[in-house]
């Protein structure tokens, strides 16, 4: 027998396309005949009771939104053997027998847990970085990227009518994906991420002299936020490029601009196919599985299993940056 009465949070830095997901859960969970119920800001909305039941026109006008209507928190006191015990007693108490969690790596833990403790859930992985291994795609992924693209363009405009260089952050701390794809979409002429050990002559230095011997004369340079840590990262690194090229160089950290924003198509898309797999798993009685888009088609993982799968780099995709960057 599957769930009957599911409830539906977002965890961990929010996503756009989370509130596409959202809707997908309340839609499918009320077709298939469950009560629905939306828990406010992550797992602390399960230790606070705090949780709305949720209809079909409580998810109206909301798939073209950035954040989450249901808010999102990270919960340290959720994240003890004492907490998650509170959340699934909570979910006793108010009859909940199923989650869908929706976030990224941290959230998973917490459903992994959460599962442990008597509480079937099933993770939707919904983060920018597109870290979560066994997926090929996380919602959010797509829309960061664009806005990324876009405001590098915009930059990319200054910098050519001054001749200098820019150096631009974007997010990312341990996962180059956001930088890399990026990169290669504003013509980057050096694309620094975490997966691949950089060192600034070769790979900034030699780059850029190359290209101004053939006449460029402005340049893009960019850069994963757990390469620079920082605007201090990417500021000494743009001095440094006007002090070994002579370049006039500047910084840039985008920021938190690409968490906003109204989702692209391919991620309410994405959302809405794994927000209605994610209640279909539940329906079918089965727990602690991580919704994922596999070889251009959603499927399912056991969470634990997800979480130890090593994340795989696309080595082709940046050796191709790398060739087409001079
Ligand atoms: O995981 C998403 C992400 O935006 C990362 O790219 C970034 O390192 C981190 O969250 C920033 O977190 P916060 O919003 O807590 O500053």
């Amino acid at each position: 027998m599957g769930s009957r009465k599911i409830a539906v949070l977002t965890s961990g830095g929010d996503a756009p396309g989370m509130n596409a997901a959202i809707r997908a859960v309340v839609r499918s969970g009320i077709y298939l005949g469950m009560e629905v119920y939306g828990v406010r800001r992550g797992y602390n909305g399960l230790l606070n009771g705090d949780l709305i039941p949720m209809d079909l026109r409580s998810v109206s006008n909301i798939i073209q939104l950035g954040g989450t209507i249901l808010y999102t928190a990270r919960s340290p006191r959720y994240n003890t053997p004492e907490g998650v015990k509170e959340a699934a007693d909570q979910c006793r108490a108010l009859g909940i027998d199923g989650v869908v969690v929706i976030g990224g790596d941290g959230s998973f833990r917490g459903a992994r847990d959460l599962t442990g403790a008597g509480i079937p859930c099933i993770a939707i992985p919904g983060t920018i970085d597109n870290d979560i291994a066994c997926s090929d795609y996380t919602v959010g992924f797509d829309t960061a990227m664009n806005t990324a693209m876009e405001m590098i363009d915009k930059i990319r405009d200054t910098s050519q009518s001054h001749d200098r260089c820019s150096v631009i952050e974007v997010m990312g701390r341990r996962c180059g994906d956001i930088c890399l794809n990026t990169g290669i979409a504003v013509g980057a002429t050096a694309t620094l991420v975490p997966e691949v050990p950089y060192d600034f002559q070769r790979d900034i230095i030699d780059k850029i002299k190359l290209a101004q011997t053939t006449g460029k004369q402005h340049f893009i340079v960019v850069v994963a936020e757990g390469v620079s840590g920082g605007f201090a990262g990417v500021e000494k690194i743009a001095k440094k490029i006007e002090e070994v090229t002579g370049i006039e160089s500047r910084a840039t950290v985008l920021g938190h601009v690409q968490r906003g924003g109204s989702p692209t198509l391919r991620d309410r898309v994405m959302a809405s196919s794994m927000g209605a797999y994610a209640v279909d798993l539940l329906n079918r009685g089965v727990s602690n599985r991580v919704v994922a888009y596999t070889d251009g088609r959603i499927t399912d993982y056991d969470i634990t299993t997800a979480l130890n799968m090593p994340r795989k780099f696309d080595t082709e995709l940046y050796r191709t940056s790398d060739r087409i960057s001079i």
